[in-house]
């Protein structure tokens, strides 16, 4: 039997009563995952409006497809921080709305494959695009002390990070770190879990935000709002962790006090407790929005 895959959109209705200003627009969903977002979104739109969809991923994106099954997205095989040069070579002039929904989607950490989750064992991979060259592997086998530490400490905010990152140097002299599992003990090795968290959740994050480069897409797309947002046009963004969400903040504010912008969400927007009750993968979302004027 064929696994049905699930993914959950998060705070999809507070996102689409701040993003879908014109029936008829132009919209952006940067991280198409499931389609999830996409489906909810053309379920309000109207028949001229039109989606760009991206993902790095493309079998997210071959079931995104699938599932949305609509003539009015596109959907892309790219980082959205191509999202700008994809639209003008589309002829569009700048979208109405654009949403990021920033991380991982629920199949990616639920499916064994792609090794993103501590409680499944799979091969320490951790890649959006399967294309890509650098795994969450080469990292832990191929990159040096230095810089294991830093990304535990800068992309995980792990307190142990020398500590984690000198039993992976001292477990590697005993042959390759292969699986998720693998590493899990060697993290579980030195450090003691904190109440329910378990203590590599940490080193996990690290290593996939540095395979990705997730925190340096963040800051490029924020650099570039303004190419892919059209006057009175609508940027949002939800976020899972303090990191991607002070990237957010500091970045939105600059851009509202600079003039030209304006903050729609004075108070970050997070999800109601019944939608964590239903979804609990949405509990540390956080929602951004902004205008240009
Ligand atoms: C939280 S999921 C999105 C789920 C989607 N909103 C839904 O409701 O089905 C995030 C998705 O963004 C993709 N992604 C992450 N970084 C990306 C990037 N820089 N460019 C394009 N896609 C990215 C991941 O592969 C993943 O499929």
């Amino acid at each position: 039997m064929t696994q049905e895959w699930t993914h959950i959109p998060v705070l999809a209705e507070q996102t689409a009563q701040l993003l879908l200003t014109r029936t008829d627009g132009v919209y952006v969903d940067g991280t198409l995952g499931l389609g999830g977002h996409t489906a909810y979104f053309l379920a309000r739109l109207g028949p001229q409006a039109r989606i760009f969809g991206f993902d790095k991923d493309e079998e997210a994106l071959a079931m995104a497809r699938e599932r949305v099954n609509d003539p009015r997205l596109t959907a892309v095989h790219a980082s959205y921080t191509q999202t700008a040069h994809v639209l003008q070579e589309a002829g569009v002039d700048g979208a109405d709305g654009a949403l990021f929904d920033l991380g991982l989607s629920s199949y990616q950490l639920d499916n064994p494959a792609r090794g993103f989750s501590l409680l499944r064992d799979g091969p320490l991979d951790m890649r959006f695009d399967l294309s890509s060259p650098l795994t969450a592997a080469q990292i832990v086998n191929e990159w040096g002390l230095a810089d294991l530490e830093r990304i535990l400490t800068d992309f995980g905010e792990e307190r142990n990070a020398h500590a984690i990152a000198m039993a992976i140097m001292a477990a590697r002299r005993q042959g390759r770190i292969e699986t998720t599992f693998d590493l899990k003990k060697v993290v579980e090795s030195v450090v003691r879990g904190r109440g329910k968290i378990h203590p590599a959740t940490q080193t996990f994050q690290a290593l996939r935000i540095a395979v990705n480069d997730e925190l340096g897409c963040v800051r490029t797309v924020l650099e570039v709002l303004q190419n892919i947002i059209k006057p009175g046009g609508r940027a949002g963004i939800i976020t899972f962790h303090s990191l991607e969400d002070r990237l957010v903040k500091n970045r939105f504010k600059d851009l509202a006090a600079g003039g030209g912008w304006r903050l729609m969400t004075k108070h970050v927007v997070a999800p109601a407790y019944d939608e964590v009750r239903r979804n609990p993968r949405a509990r540390s979302a956080k929602l951004r929005v902004i205008e240009r004027v």
